[in-house]
């Protein structure tokens, strides 16, 4: 891909996965007010999230990233964001403390409201409508009126970012996720739950640990890292109208930033080389995410690489390998073999949750949550064999008990699926399975340390 590039570049070339907005004007006159508008993020912090990432790279972290598939207007309360926030902070304490890795906290919050969809239709009985392509763009119940792609969504979801983006600052910088504070994240459903006894003992260890720690004179007062926490924000760069819209140029750099959120994300069926969302992508300087499936040779891979990170910059790009459980053991090392040999410093991130769906004879899209568990460990497995470094996880969740992947402790079965089946999109891990997944990552990433450690001692001999 060559030219040059400007935030609206992305307008000359292929693309797909658009709505077909019916009144261009109130799509330009939303266009207008938005690009007027705050942005949501600032460079400074795109800038600190590329240099975690960055340290990733190089095989030091570990990369939690997570949250809805879809958000959705009607589900704005606080006490969802709160509860979405807390298993968060549980799973990343779990990933800190029981695997020994610091943690990059990246949600899919404050502006993941634009879906890709494998249909532009949807078929009910004989009516065919336009299919739901999220909040930002159309309302997903089955009418004509509501899929009617509306440009004034748009404001709404702004504003909805700019409000849940402002909590999770508050609790973020406020004291919430002050590390004193890390018995008191498990409170509500899953005080029962069959994860509470092993956070319980984690959650024990660390309050020993910052006693021990104020006995030194180490304490949230003096030492910020025990009381707040960085937490960033993303979501699919998919309405690129939106995207152009708050891409600003930062001014102690002179870069191109899209300020709707930290990191953005291009997704498994909008990565065509010539295409717009790679247009667009590849010109701010965000940290980037690269959905790979099972469709993704390794030679369009490189490809990919050098238009979105030309630099060879460590931390622009994370790959995020979503294949499968059946297909991640072939797929994944083909992919990590190019990347090596050909020296390109990525991230490898693992989704384990989009090539796992299927349809139950109820009609429910499900995933069952052992496959998510295998995928996750076949891409550890993978990494071991390689000699990589298997850099994070991709995840959808939710802090509610939800029943809509199947499986995991609380065995939750194809008909336990009606029972609170709320998500706008995609089946979502609750807090429970959220939990439960953290717990076998932690292992994953304490046998890796203690396996580097020993190449380490070996190489010393
Ligand atoms: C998603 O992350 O919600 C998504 C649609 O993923 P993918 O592009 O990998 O299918
Ligand atoms: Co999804």
């Amino acid at each position: 891909m060559s030219g040059v590039w400007s935030p609206e570049s992305w307008r000359s070339k292929p693309i797909v996965q658009v709505p077909e907005y019916r009144d261009a004007k109130a799509v330009a006159s939303v266009e207008d007010r938005l690009a007027t508008f705050p942005p949501l993020v600032f460079a400074g912090e795109a800038r600190n999230l590329k240099a975690s990432l960055a340290r990733i790279a190089e095989g030091e972290g570990f990369l939690l990233q997570g949250g809805d598939c879809a958000e959705s207007f009607a589900e704005h309360e606080a006490d969802n964001i709160r509860d979405f926030y807390r298993v968060f902070l549980q799973m990343a304490v779990v990933l800190t403390y029981a695997g020994g890795s610091p943690v990059t906290k990246v949600g899919r919050i404050a502006g993941q409201f634009a879906k890709p969809r494998s249909s532009n239709i949807e078929k009910q009985g004989d009516v065919e409508l336009p299919s739901y392509r999220g909040d930002i763009i159309n309302g997903a119940e089955f009418s004509t009126e509501a899929r009617e792609p509306d440009a004034e969504r748009q404001i709404a979801a702004y504003r909805q970012s700019a409000a849940t983006l402002n909590l999770l600052r508050a609790f973020s910088m406020g004291g919430y996720a002050d590390l004193n504070r890390v018995h008191q994240w498990t409170l509500g459903f899953l005080e029962d739950s069959p994860q509470a006894e092993r956070y319980g003992a984690v959650a024990e260890q660390i309050s020993e640990t910052l006693e021990f720690m104020r006995a030194c004179g180490i304490t949230p007062e003096n030492t910020a890292q025990l009381a707040t926490v960085s937490f960033y924000t993303s979501h699919e760069a998919l309405l690129l109208g939106y995207e152009q819209a708050l891409t600003r140029t930062d001014s102690t750099s002179g870069d191109w930033y899209a300020t709707s959120g930290h990191m953005i994300w291009i997704g498994d069926r909008t990565r065509q080389p010539d295409h717009a969302h790679m247009e667009f992508c590849r010109g701010v300087k965000n940290p980037l995410g690269l959905k790979c499936g099972p469709s993704l040779d390794a030679d369009e891979l490189i490809q990919l690489i050098d238009i979105l990170n030309p630099e060879n910059e460590a931390g622009r790009l994370t790959l995020i390998a979503r294949f499968g459980d059946e297909k991640v053991g072939e797929g994944l090392p083909k992919l990590i073999r190019k990347v090596q040999s050909e020296g390109r410093k990525v991230v490898w991130s693992c989704d384990p949750m989009h090539g796992n769906t299927l349809s139950t004879n109820t009609g429910y899209k499900t995933r069952p949550f052992d496959r998510i568990m295998r995928e996750v460990e076949t891409f550890f497995d993978v990494h071991a064999a390689e000699g990589t470094h298997p850099g994070g996880v991709h995840v959808e969740m939710t802090g509610q008990n939800v029943t809509e992947c199947t499986g995991g402790a609380r065995a939750i079965t194809n008909e336990d699926l009606q029972d609170r089946y709320h998500t706008h999109c995609d089946p979502r891990l609750n807090a429970d399975q959220a939990l439960e997944l953290s717990f076998l990552i932690a292992e994953r990433l304490k046998a890796e340390r203690m396996a580097k450690g020993r190449a380490t001692r070996i190489a010393a001999e």
